[in-house]
């Protein structure tokens, strides 16, 4: 089977998504192998105890430096020997020697249509801009903050009574569609990354790869 970690720091919605995806069968061959949070009080860490997954705190301020936090986190997940890393609402910035350990086999979900809104308030961002769209983005982790090779979108209106927190609900709802679809594609060994693009073999591709 493929080997999933997931990173988190929250709620863990999209972690819910994972599991989800994994009981229904859409992640046949896939099993979440461990849950890591930098935050003690992680919803997410709940929600992986109550479907049986091992889980880990790594608390980012327990470590004198980023390099020291990471290769902690990293010495962990590596006890999980695991094929993808899933960061799913995992709110530290990564070290360039983590992200190269991983390359090819890290991913995240950034809630904006990037390369629009890199970093925080991205739906805040996207209202005060005027803009009609909003969405989220799986990508390939790079050294470059929420930079790296897009793997798929979904795209949502802004509607005219939307503030932040409206927004971040629709949008949060298409993100447990598309991030399980991105890592079955993973996982059926469809998705890699090449010469810094992300590769689908895939004849069923929605177009623009946009969902
Ligand atoms: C999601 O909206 C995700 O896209 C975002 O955090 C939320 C986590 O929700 N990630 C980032 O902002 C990464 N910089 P969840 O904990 O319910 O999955």
């Amino acid at each position: 089977p493929c080997k999933l970690v997931v990173l988190l720091s929250g709620s863990g919605s999209n972690l819910q998504a994972f599991i989800d995806a994994c009981k229904n069968k859409q992640l046949p061959n896939t099993e979440i192998c461990a849950v890591i949070s930098n935050k003690a009080d992680a919803f997410g860490l709940v929600r992986a105890q109550q479907a049986g997954i091992t889980t880990a705190c790594i608390d980012h301020k327990q470590f004198g430096s980023r390099e020291d936090f990471d290769a902690a986190l990293q010495a962990k997940i590596d006890e999980f020997d695991a094929d993808l890393v899933v960061l799913a609402g995992f709110m530290r910035i990564l070290t360039p020697g983590f992200v190269r350990h991983y390359l090819g086999r890290l991913i995240n979900i950034h809630p904006s249509l990037l390369p629009k809104y890199p970093g925080l308030h991205t739906h805040q961002r996207a209202i005060d801009a005027g803009d009609k769209e909003a969405g989220a983005t799986v990508h390939f982790v790079t050294e470059e903050l929420d930079g790296g090779p897009p793997i798929i979108q979904a795209k949502i209106p802004i509607f005219d009574g939307d503030d932040a927190a409206t927004l971040a609900d629709r949008v949060l709802s298409k993100e447990h569609t598309i991030y399980p679809l991105a890592a079955q594609w993973f996982a059926e060994g469809r998705l890699s990354l090449r010469n810094s693009k992300a590769v689908l073999d895939d004849k069923n591709l929605p177009e623009n790869g946009v969902l």
